[in-house]
């Protein structure tokens, strides 16, 4: 079940009032060395929530256990006033829902973008589980995701807006991670990450960010940690935040059929972003 409060789908299960924690948010006071990550969900929010804490705190020791309290939109605001800085906070809110103060101070954004059908499958596998439990199959789930039927809304219009927010406000300080360039590429992602955040770049320290941060360790250490508290009936972590980590992984999953009507619908949605994403 979602709830639309100002055009947010937020989940039932969160358990504060979503119309209340949306004005909590606007109010929220922001700090100038908050950084907050900006992502739909499945686009490797985890992954580089850690590695940013890492480069801020200049140390390669996990903070996982922290993650799930700084999301925005399911964290209190009394617990958010209370972690210490750097705060690396993460949402999936469109800009205009973000903290005012937030804003005006001109606190750094790091925007994830990830092909959708991976984030498609990723999502599902992770509502298959746990606290939501979707019970349908793929191909039940792939047109609500498809309609925006889910929690947060459309990939579709997440994107179109951020988009939208990057080329409007080319003055405010918005750094873009690509998932697979990230992938791929993940020594050269990390050192302009660190420029963006105003760090300066030692080249082991990168590397050694970039290898706790791999996928093998980091889920390890996830696993070890078993911090999920928030999520109490999924203490899986490979469950819902560490699954496969690979580029491509919706090729096992999506239809011929499938992969036409979705390649279509961003050819109709959003024809300036169709050829930008990176399936394979
Ligand atoms: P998959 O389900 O495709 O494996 P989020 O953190 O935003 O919920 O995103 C979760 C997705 O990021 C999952 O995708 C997860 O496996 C992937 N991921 C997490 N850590 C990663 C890492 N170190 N390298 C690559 N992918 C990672």
């Amino acid at each position: 079940d979602l709830y639309d409060v100002d055009g947010v789908l937020f989940p039932e299960y969160f358990t504060t009032d979503p119309v209340q924690r949306l004005q909590d948010i606007k109010n929220l006071v922001a700090r100038d060395d908050d950084v907050v990550i900006v992502a739909y969900p499945k686009a490797g929010t985890h992954w580089v929530w850690e590695m940013t804490n890492m480069l801020l705190r200049q140390t390669t020791d996990y903070h996982q256990s922290m993650k799930e309290a700084q999301m925005i939109e399911l964290t209190e605001t009394s617990v958010i006033d209370k972690l210490d800085s750097p705060r690396v906070l993460n949402t999936h809110l469109p800009f205009d829902k973000l903290p005012t103060d937030m804003i005006k101070r001109r606190c750094k954004l790091i925007y994830i973008t990830r092909n959708p059908k991976d984030m498609a499958v990723s999502r599902y596998c992770h509502n298959s589980k746990g606290v939501v439990g979707y019970k349908g199959t793929f191909s039940d789930y792939l047109p609500l995701y498809m309609k925006g039927q889910v929690a947060f809304g459309s990939w579709f219009d997440f994107t179109n807006d951020w988009t939208k927010v990057i080329e409007d406000k080319s003055d405010y300080p918005i750094h873009t991670l690509v998932y697979e360039q990230l992938k791929r590429n993940t020594t050269e992602e990390v050192s302009k990450l660190a420029s963006f955040l105003g760090l300066k770049k030692d080249p082991s320290f990168i590397q050694d960010v970039c290898d706790k941060c791999s996928f093998t360790q980091l889920k390890d250490s996830y696993m070890k940690a078993k911090q999920i508290h928030l999520f109490k009936d999924n203490h899986n972590p490979q469950a819902y935040a560490f699954r496969k980590g690979q580029i491509g992984d919706w090729k096992n999953w999506f239809t011929v059929a499938q992969n036409e009507m979705f390649d279509a619908e961003i050819l109709k949605k959003m024809p300036s972003l169709a050829d930008s994403f990176i399936y394979e």
